[in-house]
């Protein structure tokens, strides 16, 4: 474990509260105290980690059909009002997932991964469409997860991670040198006897680009495993109306170490060390603010939770508001856990009061959904919708014998039932199937 003194923050903010006990906060105090509001998903609560018959997706059919036969399809996103509530225009739902050829074997699709286009009048049987903007035109090398929000004035946003550059790239060791920014462009929409057209495609541009300090950059990466600045999540706080990106992102220089609080409560740390290399593993869950109704002009923010020292990777971060409780949901893998640490590839949530309220771990060590034991990595990339409907591709399901069969399409939508900071698995829709659903509220 990397040893440093207490960050600089911490030393602000309690000069802060002594400060404050004097005198009346300055509005400088009052900022930097409010900016310390990151949550931590430690190794303690980590280690607690245990499927259980309330948190395992049932085993999925190996017999499952493909939603476009020549495409590898995984990571999907339906169309949002910007309310959160699903789009439906003029009686269809559209998604989004990336895609790439069948041609390809099923481990080259990242680097040639696109945003294609679905629509479905009922939910259940999808239409590809294809990839609905000019690759020329579109930012990176590769484009990768986002999420797409339908405006008042019926704009399509799309935003999305630009990875890498479309020159120069090359295939070796590409993971070390393309970096991840988050970009978006806008298109019109409109529908016909032929189904759902996106058209008029807007400049593609980078709204956000890693910080170094709340959020690594490329050149501070420093782990085994792909650094992060990617998945953007549209979100509107239903208690502010403001709008927010979410995404995934690494610790920058600020948090870049292991604290007390990443490895647990005074008790466990007595007991417990920390393998070396832990602090290589540096997950966070970023969150930038929306300044303008275009989501053009964003702010960074410090992250609403850290992984440091517990998991490397927090992907595709969403959230669902039901009430009072503000769930934070991601997904992670198995082989991101740091050292000591073991988990299943599946969803992982954390519920607060309120967006920048300490969210702490659902189910007490933050497991939502796991794959089954007898086939671990048979769906991924799960999101949770307002409603919670939970949508996944599906990925190496394994059959009786053991052998697996590449999926790369839209897995059987789960329902997950939330109650408070406990949650259970309780029902399989089709696959692929959406239900319309309402705002986060
Ligand atoms: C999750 C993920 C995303 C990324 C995409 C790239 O499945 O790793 O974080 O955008 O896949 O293929």
């Amino acid at each position: 474990m990397k040893t440093r003194n207490k960050s600089k923050l911490k030393k602000l903010i309690l000069t802060a509260v002594v400060a404050a006990n004097c005198l009346s906060v300055t509005p400088a105090f009052a900022e930097e105290i409010s900016s310390d509001y990151t949550s931590i998903w430690s190794r303690q609560q980590a280690e607690k980690v245990m499927p259980t018959d309330k948190t395992t997706a049932p085993k999925i059919d190996l017999d499952f059909d493909l939603v476009a036969p020549d495409q590898w399809v995984w990571d999907t996103w339906p169309l949002q009002n910007r309310d959160g509530s699903m789009a439906i225009v003029n009686g269809y739902r559209v998604a989004f997932a990336l895609v790439a050829p069948r041609s390809l074997g099923w481990g080259e699709r990242h680097t040639e991964a696109r945003i294609g286009m679905f629509y479905s009048k009922n939910g259940k049987d999808w239409t590809y469409a294809g990839i609905p903007y000019d690759y020329n035109k579109a930012l990176g090398h590769m484009q990768w997860a986002g999420t797409a929000m339908l405006d008042d004035n019926g704009k399509v946003h799309l935003f999305y991670t630009a990875t890498g550059e479309k020159t120069n790239w090359d295939n070796n060791g590409w993971d070390k040198r393309a970096v991840q920014r988050i970009a978006k462009t806008t298109f019109d929409i409109h529908t016909d006897k032929n189904g759902v057209h996106l058209t008029n495609e807007g400049k593609h541009q980078v709204i956000l680009e890693a910080d170094g300090k709340y959020y690594e950059t490329l050149a501070q990466a420093n782990s085994p495993i792909i650094t992060a600045f990617r998945d953007p999540f549209f979100f509107q706080d239903p208690n502010t109306g403001k709008d927010y990106i979410i995404f995934e992102g690494q610790a920058g220089s600020d948090r870049d170490f292991i604290k007390p609080e990443n490895i647990g409560d005074e008790e466990y740390r007595k007991t417990h060390s920390v393998p070396a290399g832990a602090e290589l593993y540096n997950g966070n869950i970023g969150i930038a603010e929306v300044l303008d109704k275009d989501v053009t002009k964003l702010k960074l923010l410090p992250p609403l939770l850290e992984s440091v020292g517990t998991n490397h990777q927090m992907e595709r971060p969403h959230m669902v508001v039901n009430g009072d409780d503000y769930y934070l949901f991601t997904i992670s893998h198995t082989f991101t856990y740091a050292p000591g640490l073991t988990g299943p590839d599946g969803v992982y949530g954390f519920v607060g009061k309120g967006l920048f309220g300490s969210h702490k771990p659902m189910n007490e060590s933050g497991l939502v959904i796991a794959n089954p034991k007898e086939s671990p990595y048979q769906a991924y990339s799960w999101m949770v919708l307002p409603d919670q409907q939970v949508i996944s591709f599906i990925n190496e399901p394994k059959d009786e014998n053991g052998n697996v069969k590449f999926g790369g399409t839209f897995a059987p939508t789960l329902k997950v039932k939330l109650n408070g900071e406990t949650s259970e698995v309780v029902k399989e829709g089709k696959a692929g199937e959406i239900k319309p659903f309402g705002a986060n509220r």
